[in-house]
């Protein structure tokens, strides 16, 4: 009988990782919180908004409490009203569409790019109908749209352009970061994201002051001024606690994003030349971060046959995202049915995402690009 040795699991993140590098630092910050009795925006939220608009090259950060509440009251903020259309990709996690529908307008899609996943900047246009006021670009992995080519399209059709770069903090396509060139971009802080926070936390970039008065008022009840309401907003507003947190893991980003890039280059090596194991494609201009390093299995093993022999060897892929926007039950009544955006449902039946992350070795990127190999015949 053969035994089998003990090997180390490999996960999409590792938390206790990233809270070993950052020594006491977190527990300092949760700690002033705490003593300082200021829990809800206050001094931590505002150096977050501040530092963290700065590194995006934006004006303005308005933090808010989830990633979908900056799409949602992006969208009212940017202008956008319930009677309106707004255009986005089918291929995205569901809040990208669900917050248009959130805010009452109605949702337009556009096929996504086979090669990038990312929203086709002419199939978009297409898609403008009479009522569309704005064009909702997904950053999908961590890899900027064409911001420059949705910025000149916005312009000529007179719509607005908000970013969801929940994805994609401190990434770059042609010198400009999300929030940049479109009228508001919007991050999410989840847990897992390359800044994640202890729970929940968004933020809306805005090179624009109106937009950023309107957002802070949005996330406040629609209040100016303390019980004076002068539009209907909901409460959004980042806890401190989550502030602090993020204020400490913010200085690393950017080399833990490096190291993300580092790690993604050495799979792409690895799977060189492969058809069956094929890497979504590095964009011309674009400063990737890799919130994700995604292939698409397409030889003669399924990908979800090639996911679940990875689970058996300890090496925990995901999928991102197994059913496009327009197949799921709760987008029945936006009018799309099966077959209307090929490469999302392409991508949907073909995409793996490897562990990438920055405490990861190199060795362990070789033991993943093995197993993927071997599990998918090739
Ligand atoms: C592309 C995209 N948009 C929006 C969101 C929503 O962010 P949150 O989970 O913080 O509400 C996410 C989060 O996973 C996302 O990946």
């Amino acid at each position: 009988m053969s035994t089998t040795a003990a090997v180390t699991p490999i996960a999409p993140v590792d938390l206790a990782a990233e809270r070993a590098a950052l020594g006491d630092a977190l527990y300092d910050a949760v700690r002033r919180v705490l003593d300082s009795g200021k829990y809800v925006l206050g001094p931590e939220v505002e150096a977050l908004e501040r530092d963290f608009a700065r590194m995006h090259g934006c004006a303005h950060g308005v933090a808010v409490g989830t990633g979908t509440d900056a799409l949602w009251l992006g969208l009212l903020a940017v202008g956008v009203k319930p009677c309106d259309s707004v255009v986005t990709s089918p291929f995205t996690f569901f809040a990208s569409a669900a917050s248009i529908a959130l805010m009452g307008a109605t949702v337009r899609l556009a096929d996504v790019d086979y090669d990038t996943a990312l929203l086709d900047v002419d199939k978009a246009e297409a898609a403008i109908d009479a009522r569309t006021t704005a064009i909702l670009p997904v950053h999908l992995y961590g890899q900027l749209a064409d911001v420059r080519a949705f910025r000149a399209l916005c312009d000529k059709r007179k719509l607005a352009l908000l970013e969801d770069g929940a994805q994609a903090h401190g990434s770059l396509r042609d010198g400009f970061a999300c929030g940049q060139l479109g009228d508001a971009g919007t991050f999410s802080f989840y847990v897992t994201k390359n800044l994640g926070a202890a729970g929940e936390g968004g933020m809306v970039l805005t090179q624009r002051a109106d937009v950023a008065q309107n957002l802070r008022q949005l996330r406040d009840h629609g209040s100016p001024t303390k019980y004076v309401h002068t539009r209907i907003g909901t409460n959004s507003r980042l806890q401190a606690l989550q502030a602090a947190i993020l204020n400490v893991k913010l200085p690393h980003l950017e080399r833990w994003n490096a190291r993300r890039r580092e790690l993604a280059a050495r799979y792409s090596r690895n799977f060189a030349g492969l058809d069956a194991v094929a890497p979504m494609k590095l964009a011309s201009g674009a400063v990737h971060t890799y919130h994700q390093y995604t292939v698409r299995i397409r030889g003669e093993r399924s990908r979800d046959s090639v996911l679940a022999e990875l689970a058996r060897q300890q090496i925990f892929a995901g999928v991102h995202y197994p059913h496009p926007v327009h197949l799921q039950e709760a987008a029945k009544g936006w009018g799309y049915g099966p077959g209307d955006f090929p490469n999302a449902e392409r991508l949907a039946r073909e995409v793996l995402c490897l562990p990438v992350h920055p405490f990861l070795s190199d060795a362990d990127v070789d033991r993943v690009s093995e197993a993927v190999r071997r599990a998918a015949g090739v």
